[in-house]
């Protein structure tokens, strides 16, 4: 076993030697039951020594934590749903159970493909997930729909990846669902976590990530240690995190379970956007103009997964495509989405930024006079005057440190706000 990884192959053995995959004459009741009856968790437990699971939380939900997780949710209004520490996917696989089907298994798993989003340290257990995934998407078409098919099962989708959860940039947009039950094991906290300092449990670091990182109106349902709610330990973290979430419910669900002695809660809550605090004119910018005069300020309208595809090919920019401090002379990137098309010249700025960064406005020139689409992630300065050269004065107004200085003061947590960029002192050196 290489890096804790499970070869696939082994799981496929133990369910063969079950009686559920032969040779491409796939029975999916019986598939399913195994696969849904905490076979996967099994498979896994008896793989991986204790200690190795010990020091990366490997838990899982297993069915009954992901129904309380997810009892009376509805979720018809989330997009994409997206389980950060996925384990063998015991929470979106609640999930799927009440997402719509489509015309065939097929078709509902590509759909489910685009609209699940996985991460996990070990590709082994996305792989797991990922065909119990499929597996349930084939049982539901044939209690539900009466069509019986064999399966055949799919790669990983592009969703499905890799990764550490805290370092990942899950390019959450609003309408995203974030279904987590994150791993438990007392890690190093990060310079300014919420959390507080040294090893703090790596729940609340997930927890943080999480809310740090989503734009305003991103659901979360969290499955976490009791102490985040109750311990006066992560009073700190509470109070920090309470501004960044309207708290639908945060409830102590008792003991975990046998080999996880703890006790759990359930965290409900939506991301909101980020609080401004009124501050003091600086006298020294006091009287100076503000970006508004010059620049119109609004936010890209493309939220992939959602804006609809039937559009004009056009350049797009994204908050990966475009390298911060560099210009753009002609887009490299091309998409079809059907909304507000944008005209260059124009300065993007990114809307994630932290007090902790050492930029806040991280900032890419669009030089091209072509039509552009611009994807939610950023910010779109125009300048008023349609001039490039209005543009560059712009990059070194967001450049300057006086202006990191002022935006720390406006904004506290991780989005920049419209308001914020148009109010943002003209500072003329
Ligand atoms: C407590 S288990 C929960 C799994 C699943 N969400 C569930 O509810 O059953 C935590 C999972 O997080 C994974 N994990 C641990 N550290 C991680 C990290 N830094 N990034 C991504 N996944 C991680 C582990 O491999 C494990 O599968």
């Amino acid at each position: 076993m290489m890096n804790g990884e499970i070869p696939l192959s082994s799981f496929a053995t133990a369910l063969m030697t079950a009686g559920d995959l032969d040779e491409g004459t796939l029975c999916p009741e019986k598939l399913v039951s195994d696969l849904m009856n905490g076979h996967a968790t099994d498979f896994v437990y008896n793989t991986l020594s204790l200690s190795d699971r010990r020091s990366h939380g490997v838990f899982f939900s297993g069915a009954s934590w992901a129904k309380k997780i997810l009892a009376g949710r509805d979720l018809t209004g989330w997009q994409r749903f997206v389980d950060p520490s996925v384990g063998v996917g015991d929470l979106l696989l609640e999930v799927c159970r009440s997402l719509p089907l489509n015309k065939t298994a097929n078709d509902t798993i590509k759909d489910w493909a685009d609209r699940l989003v996985a991460v996990d340290l070990r590709k082994s257990f996305l792989d797991i997930a990922w065909m119990r995934v499929q597996a349930l998407a084939f049982h539901r078409h044939a209690a539900e729909k009466g069509q019986s098919n064999k399966i055949i099962f799919k790669e990983l989708p592009d969703n499905f990846l890799v990764g550490d959860a805290l370092e990942i940039d899950l390019q959450l947009t609003p309408n995203d669902c974030v279904v987590m039950n994150p791993p438990y094991q007392r890690i190093q906290a990060p310079e300014n976590s919420f959390a507080g300092k040294g090893k703090r449990s790596a729940a609340a670091l997930h927890l943080e990530h999480i809310i740090r990182t989503a734009p305003p109106g991103v659901g979360i349902f969290a499955l976490i240690p009791d102490v985040l709610r109750s311990g006066s330990s992560y009073a700190k973290f509470r109070m920090e995190l309470t501004n960044l979430i309207n708290l639908i419910s945060f409830e102590p669900f008792g003991a975990f379970g046998t080999q996880a002695d703890i006790d759990v809660a359930i965290l409900v809550a939506t991301s909101k956007a980020p609080e401004e605090v009124f501050i003091e004119p600086d006298p020294e910018v006091c009287n100076e103009l503000c970006v508004e005069e010059f620049f119109s300020v609004s936010v890209g309208p493309v939220v992939p997964h959602r804006t609809p595809t039937n559009g004009k090919l056009c350049g797009y920019l994204t908050a990966k495509n475009a390298a911060v401090g560099e210009e753009i002379k002609a887009a490299s990137e091309f998409a079809t989405y059907n909304c507000r098309i944008e005209r260059g010249p124009f300065v993007i700025v990114r809307r994630t930024s932290s007090p902790s960064d050492k930029k806040r406005a991280r900032s890419t020139l669009f030089s091209s006079r072509e039509e552009t689409l611009v994807e939610n992630h950023l910010l779109i300065l125009k300048p008023k005057d349609r001039k490039i050269s209005t543009c560059r004065l712009l990059l070194n107004v967001l450049d300057h440190e006086r202006t990191d200085a002022w935006l720390n003061h406006r904004i506290r947590c991780r989005h920049l706000t419209v308001g914020a960029i148009k109010s943002l002192p003209w500072i003329a050196d």
